[in-house]
């Protein structure tokens, strides 16, 4: 039985995910996942603690509560490690190479899957975005979005993104590190970004956001 109030959306980075995941979310008053937070996270930890063993990361996951808050569509979700906002921390570009290093094991997805499972409520409803939100976390949504866009497109918005917030980083160095996640999170064996044989794939190179926001609304309430 497929779940009405589930959406899923995958796809590579810079596609535009997270800016749709944050306007449906807000429109339709689902909760929210980003699921990207959570691998960054496990990143994170991995360099504060200067280890790549699965157990020690779960241990010192598992030690503190992790809450995600969205406000406002402009902005991050504000991720919240125990008390410690960590939004900023997981938005460089290096927590996100080791988010995408670590994502490769089955162990640190196997962890992960009940996180990302225990962000839906049936009363509310989850809008969830990520890399295999569609084919392994929530096979029984619904609706299920794979978002494309050209390289030189996602470059450019990620640069734009990561300036907003204060960081530096140069188009070469960004184009490289998109190419390289790219071929880490569609080539791996494990849950790899592939679109869901039941999810709808939508180039979003020429579009605005607001332009594919009602497009996937459209879809979904007809
Ligand atoms: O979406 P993002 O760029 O914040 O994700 C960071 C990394 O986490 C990405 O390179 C791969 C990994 N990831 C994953 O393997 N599966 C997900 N569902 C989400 C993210």
């Amino acid at each position: 039985m497929k779940v009405n109030n589930l959406i899923t959306i995958d796809g590579v980075s810079g596609v535009g995910k997270g800016t749709l995941a944050k306007s449906l979310a807000l429109e339709l008053s689902y909760n929210i996942l980003d699921s990207g937070n959570l691998y960054r996270l496990v990143g994170l930890i991995s360099k504060r603690i200067s280890s790549e063993n699965s157990n020690k990361i779960q241990k010192e996951l598992e030690s503190k509560t992790v809450t995600m808050k969205l406000h406002d569509p402009e902005k991050l979700v504000e991720v919240f490690y125990g008390t410690e906002n960590v939004t900023e921390e997981l938005r460089t570009e290096e927590v996100a190479m080791l988010a995408s290093f670590l994502a490769k094991h089955i162990s640190i997805r196997e962890i992960l899957k009940k996180y990302q499972r225990d962000y839906f409520d049936s009363e509310v409803g989850l809008v969830a975005d990520g890399r295999d939100m569609g084919t392994m976390i929530f096979p029984q949504a619904k609706w299920k979005f794979f978002l494309t866009a050209s390289l030189e497109e996602r470059a450019k918005r990620r640069f734009e993104q990561l300036k907003e917030i204060g960081l530096e980083v140069n188009m070469p160095t960004l184009v490289d590190n998109i190419r390289k996640r790219d071929k880490l999170d569609t080539k791996r064996d494990i849950s790899p970004a592939v679109p869901a044989e039941d999810a709808l794939t939508i180039d979003t190179s020429d579009l605005s956001a607001g332009e594919l926001k009602n497009r996937v609304l459209k879809i979904i309430r007809t």
